[in-house]
């Protein structure tokens, strides 16, 4: 309760936040799922690898309690594919929760917004009959991605002497922008004539910055394309801090939705070789608008092997053969760049990272059935650095790159699992499986899905 008076200093404060802070205790059985990693107004996923860990299913599933989900950071880098009955949906810019009728969805302050994306993607789930009108809102805090940060993006990754290999989107240049003070606002835009003179400075910018990578100062586009084409922003700006604080204290239920995952944190992550955003949880409140306090379940994401997309390291990563059976069976395509991304079996020292520096509550492990057929599977338990066992996640990319993963050899199941909706329905070696992930990541499992349908999921509640 709100206290009006300094007559005292109140000493709830510190205890109430105590209180949030304290995660269930940790389990490391799967003879259940955990329902407590689940429990709370105000739950953040995030993903615990290189993106990819199937974020966008977890939340459709998640979705269905919410009534108001939102994205904190990235921009049209992501790509999230979810189902709809046998209808497959790939949103780069929209929230996942949007096929679930009546729901709100938010892009917070921390995402980089590309309209041109994202009036795309609205007028096509429209088209597809979604009804978008009056549940999409956008914070008039969050940064817009211009044709500029497109064409900067691509000519810096032709002149790189070492390339990220980035998904081309722009991402990198709009937060460079943003942290550089030069960025635009769609609160910016929102006055005509700040916009135009906002939007010719970061042209003129861009052009400078263009020629001294060796590309066409042209590709940085002109005012007006720009300008057309986020006309239609203003009817989707909104003060999203505001609407999530006021859901809550309304007892509503709120999600918010990371991009990308841990390993590209930019912060966290496999430096350079990560995103220019913070995928973390920690993000997840500076990026749409409210306190941490107000968090109160962290659900990680991580597949039940490993997969990169773009380069730097990949410890577990598979020889060649496995790779392209992994790739097969998981179809593993970027839904962004249709990339292949390279495969790799479970490493547990990335998960158990992802755990520690997201306080995770819990953990989903997607596309278990992909793994049926194995005969066997291995797991990374830990890293040996030029002989020394048991380093931790490194900070560097190029400690990294030369770790060599300790396995553990762990026999297949091989029988279908996509049917399973209970952890008793689940072969025995897969349950093992899952019980010595657990273990090893000290995260308590709270879901486990086992296909691409919504329905393909067995939940702790
Ligand atoms: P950027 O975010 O486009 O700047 O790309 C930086 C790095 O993050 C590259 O390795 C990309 O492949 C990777 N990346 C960005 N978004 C995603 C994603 O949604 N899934 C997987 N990798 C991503």
């Amino acid at each position: 309760m709100r206290r009006g008076t300094i007559a005292h200093l109140d000493p709830a404060a510190p205890s109430d936040s105590t209180v949030r802070r304290s995660f269930p205790e940790k389990r490391t059985t799967i003879a259940h799922l955990d329902p407590a990693a689940l429990r709370g107004s105000c739950t953040v996923v995030v993903g615990c690898q290189w993106g990819d860990e199937g974020k966008g299913k977890v939340v459709d599933v998640l979705a269905e309690r919410a009534d108001l989900i939102a994205r904190y950071q990235g921009g049209a880098n992501a790509g999230h594919t979810v189902y709809q009955r046998e209808e497959q949906f790939i949103l780069h810019q929209v929230p996942s929760g949007i096929l679930h009728p009546g729901k709100r969805c938010l892009l917070g302050n921390g995402v980089v917004v590309d309209p041109v994306q994202l009036f795309a993607e609205i007028d096509n789930l429209a088209g597809r009959g979604i009804e978008t009108r009056g549940r999409i809102g956008v914070s008039a805090r969050a940064h817009v991605v211009f044709p500029w940060h497109v064409a900067l993006d691509n000519a810096a990754e032709r002149a790189a002497r070492r390339r990220i290999g980035t998904t081309g989107r722009g991402i990198g240049p709009a937060y460079e922008a943003k942290t550089g003070r030069r960025g635009v606002r769609i609160a910016d835009l929102l006055d005509p004539a700040r916009g135009r003179e906002r939007v010719g400075r970061g042209i003129e910018w861009a052009r400078r910055r263009l020629r001294e990578l060796g590309a066409d100062p042209d590709d940085a586009g002109t005012i007006d394309d720009a300008l057309a084409v986020t006309g239609r922003l203003p009817e989707v700006a909104a003060d999203v801090g505001e609407e999530i604080a006021a859901a809550l204290a309304g007892g509503k239920g709120v999600l918010l939705e990371g991009a990308q995952g841990t390993a590209l944190d930019v912060d966290h992550g496999t430096y350079p070789f990560v995103t220019s955003s913070n995928t973390t949880a920690g993000a997840a409140a500076v990026g749409s608008g409210i306190g941490p306090t107000a968090i109160d379940a962290v659900v990680g994401v991580a597949k039940a092997y490993t997969t990169r997309v773009g380069n730097g390291p990949l410890p577990t990563a598979f020889d060649s053969e496995m790779d392209a059976l992994v790739r097969d069976l998981g179809g593993e395509f970027g839904a962004t760049t249709g990339r292949p991304r390279r495969c790799g079996w479970f490493d547990a020292p990335v998960v158990r990272y992802a755990a520690r520096v997201n306080g995770l509550t819990g953990i989903a492990i997607t596309k278990l059935d992909v793994l049926d057929t194995l005969p066997e599977l291995r797991i990374a338990t830990g890293y040996r650095l030029r002989g020394d066992a048991g380093v931790p996640f490194p900070a560097c990319s190029w400690q990294l790159q030369e770790v060599e993963p300790i396995y553990e050899v762990l026999p297949g199941w091989r029988s279908p699992t996509t049917e399973a909706r209970a952890v008793a329905d689940l072969p025995r070696n897969a349950r093992a499986y899952l019980h010595r992930i657990e273990e090893l990541v000290e995260a308590p499992i709270a879901m486990i899905s086992v296909g691409a349908r919504r329905s393909q999921v067995i939940r702790a509640d």
